[in-house]
């Protein structure tokens, strides 16, 4: 699901023909949600130099906070959407920090993390809203996907695998969780190409997840990526991070639109997980923009 900022900043002005199918592949997404009635989102996102700079930047960094503000302060005129604060929850998430130290991760960590489309875009179209703050939880996850050098691809690979290791684990009281991937597909922010969108790469990169090819994504360079598609389609980080945490899970696309308002290729794909386990969880991914 994309994260762009355009998508909400001209989401009352964008062309039918490319609004439509998106609002109506988020609507499903909504309405799934609602139904799977999660206790908690882990979201795969990432900083815009709103919660860091190159002063010190992490790799990866889990959002511990108690409550998180979507978007952060300004957000909201930027964006034009409603500032909401959401749930955190510290207990899962220190969880996953301390399994993920065990595991040979060393991510940061922060109580006041600040989102901007990473995270807001999304959750604006899945909890409409003017409707009540639902009570759902975030946890987020956030992986540098925008100031090299970056982790490989592989390497947040294996972040999603932890990431999972450590749900199934979670000695606490038990969460329905589902998972978050935002970011991508293709568009070139701030660069002499701002505006493209390479509708090519993105459909080659959905058919991999559709046909369960992943591993073919974990071996393109940074540089193959950005020369195809821009330095925003390196936000594919999220999801493979999303894809590796939800474990065996069937994809099932629901939209693709390249959003010329956007300047982004935008896709929405639902990851439905084969249950393996008996228990009856199911998880929620998304694949999206910027
Ligand atoms: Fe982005």
């Amino acid at each position: 699901m994309s994260h762009a900022p355009g998508i909400s900043q001209f989401w009352e002005t964008m062309a039918p023909e490319r609004r439509d199918p998106l609002a109506a592949a988020y609507a499903q997404l909504g309405r799934e949600l609602a139904e799977l009635a999660p206790d908690v989102i882990v979201a795969f996102v990432n900083d815009h130099f709103r919660s860091f700079s190159l002063a010190g930047y992490p790799t990866f960094c889990i959002g511990i906070g108690s409550d998180h503000d979507v978007p952060m302060e300004g957000g909201d005129a930027i964006l034009r959407m409603p500032r909401r604060r959401f749930k955190g929850d510290p207990e899962l998430a220190g969880h996953i920090l301390q399994s993920l130290m065990d595991d040979g991760f060393d991510p940061a960590f922060s109580g006041e993390l600040k989102f901007f489309d990473d995270l807001s875009v999304p959750l604006r179209f899945l909890f409409p809203p003017d409707a009540p703050v639902p009570g759902v939880a975030i946890v987020p996850i956030m992986t540098n996907c925008i100031a090299r050098p970056l982790p490989s691809m592989r390497r947040c690979h294996a972040l999603g695998v932890a990431v999972r290791r450590a749900l199934d684990r979670f000695p606490g009281k038990p969460r329905r969780v589902a998972v978050l991937g935002t970011g991508g597909i293709s568009h070139w922010v701030g660069m002499p190409r701002n505006g493209d969108i390479n509708a090519d790469f993105d459909r080659k990169v959905i058919e991999l997840v559709v046909e369960g090819r992943v591993d073919e994504l974990l071996s393109w360079t940074d540089d193959e990526i950005e020369a195809q598609a821009g330095n925003g389609a390196l936000e594919l980080r999220n999801w493979v991070e999303a894809f590796a945490a939800m474990g065996q899970y069937v994809p099932r696309p629901l939209a693709y639109v390249p959003v010329i308002e956007a300047i982004t290729g935008c896709a929405a794909i639902a990851l439905d997980p084969i249950d393996v386990s008996g228990i009856g969880h199911r998880h929620l991914a998304e694949g999206a923009a910027r």
